[in-house]
């Protein structure tokens, strides 16, 4: 089969798709035809060999993906050849095929698509635990949700708005101002969010994903009660051959005093670590997530220029790179 076997660690042309064995099944594994592989910022940093969660080289890259169960192992019980399925896991899903344990797949809702359901683990489960699950936030309450037009980003603000908050989201270009605004949200920049906030409408819930001065100005306008969740650092660039730059990321890492907290929450959130250790607390997430978006019509944004067939990897990771996609990147292991 067909995959992007990752071999050394760097830049995009690092990645490159080559022919591997098609896995064969475990009694508990589950073989599936993946359809469409969600790109994270996540492999991202994989790529560069700042995600220590991924795994030692070599491996194939990408941790989800949608797609059909193909074969099934002798004691699988869950799944039957033909489901439609997501997968969630560490490594395997830019490739043709993956064969991971049936404790790694979740049921694809048929009213999603394929293109939509590879979006559905990575980006829609974070953002709905980290508002429902851990914020626990409330219809009227004031959401910042920092890089709006990303794959997460632009989830948080369909389920926020659909919920009744009152949403403001930060992005850097005009016209994802623009898709900020479309989605029923305001859009801020990063250079004055927290001026204008601290004036009107101080949040009660923040998602946090850039750090540096982002993370820090965020938490300096958390209302009081208010509840942060962190889930990432998207500013922090490493030059592995640059003492200063890894000097720099230390400094800009998201760090908190706990005294600097006034009746107020802050939370961290790692799906990687709810789907591979606790798995008992995804499957009701991921029943009550899907119910909400069936009953709410909503539907993940996969742009027609962010869907790469998979011997274009290298664009795929060039746009996330350049800041340049709105909603989720996908790749096609079939082209
Ligand atoms: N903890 C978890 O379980 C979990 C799960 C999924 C994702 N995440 C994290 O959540 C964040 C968003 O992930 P995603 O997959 O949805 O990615 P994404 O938002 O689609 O892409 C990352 C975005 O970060 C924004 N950004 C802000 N400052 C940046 C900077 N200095 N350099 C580069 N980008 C910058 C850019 O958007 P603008 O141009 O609009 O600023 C960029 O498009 C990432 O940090 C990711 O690691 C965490």
């Amino acid at each position: 089969m067909k995959a992007v076997f990752l071999e050394k660690v760097g830049g995009v042309e690092v990645l490159n798709v080559s022919s591997v064995p098609t896995p064969t099944v475990a009694a508990k594994e589950v073989l599936v035809r993946i359809k469409y592989a969600g790109v994270n910022y996540a492999d991202i940093l994989s790529r560069q060999g700042l995600y220590n969660w991924a795994g030692k080289l070599p491996y194939i890259l990408g941790l989800e993906s949608s797609g059909i169960v193909e074969t099934v192992g002798s004691e699988v019980e869950k799944f039957k050849v033909g489901d439609r399925v997501v997968v969630a896991s560490k490594i395997g899903n830019y490739a043709e095929f993956i064969s991971c344990h049936e404790n790694s797949l979740l049921p694809a809702p048929e009213e999603f698509s394929f293109e939509e359901a590879a979006c559905l683990c990575g980006s829609w489960a974070t953002a709905w635990t980290a508002l429902f699950e851990m914020a626990r936030v409330r219809p009227g309450e004031v959401a910042l949700i920092q890089s709006g037009a990303g794959s997460v980003g632009t989830a948080a603000i369909q389920l926020a708005v659909s919920f009744g908050m009152q949403v403001y989201a930060t992005t850097s270009t005009p016209s994802k101002m623009e898709h900020i605004k479309s989605f029923g949200a305001t859009p801020l920049s990063y250079q004055d969010f927290d001026k204008i906030l601290e004036k009107s409408n101080k949040p009660d819930f923040i998602l946090e994903s850039v750090g540096g001065d982002v993370h820090a100005r965020s938490l300096k306008i958390l209302a009081p009660l208010g509840r942060l969740v962190l889930i990432g650092a998207s500013s922090i660039k490493v030059n592995k051959v640059n003492p200063f730059s890894w000097y720099n990321a230390w400094r800009n890492l998201p760090r908190i005093k706990v005294s600097d907290l006034h009746s107020q929450g802050y939370m961290t959130l790692h799906m990687g670590f709810l789907l591979e250790d606790h798995r008992e607390k995804i499957i009701p997430i991921w029943t009550r997530m899907t119910d909400y978006m069936r009953q709410h019509n909503l539907k993940p944004i996969v742009r027609p220029e962010c869907i790469f067939p998979m011997s274009e990897v290298r664009k795929a990771h060039e746009i996330i790179d350049k800041r340049k996609n709105i909603g989720k990147v996908i790749l096609d292991p079939s082209r």
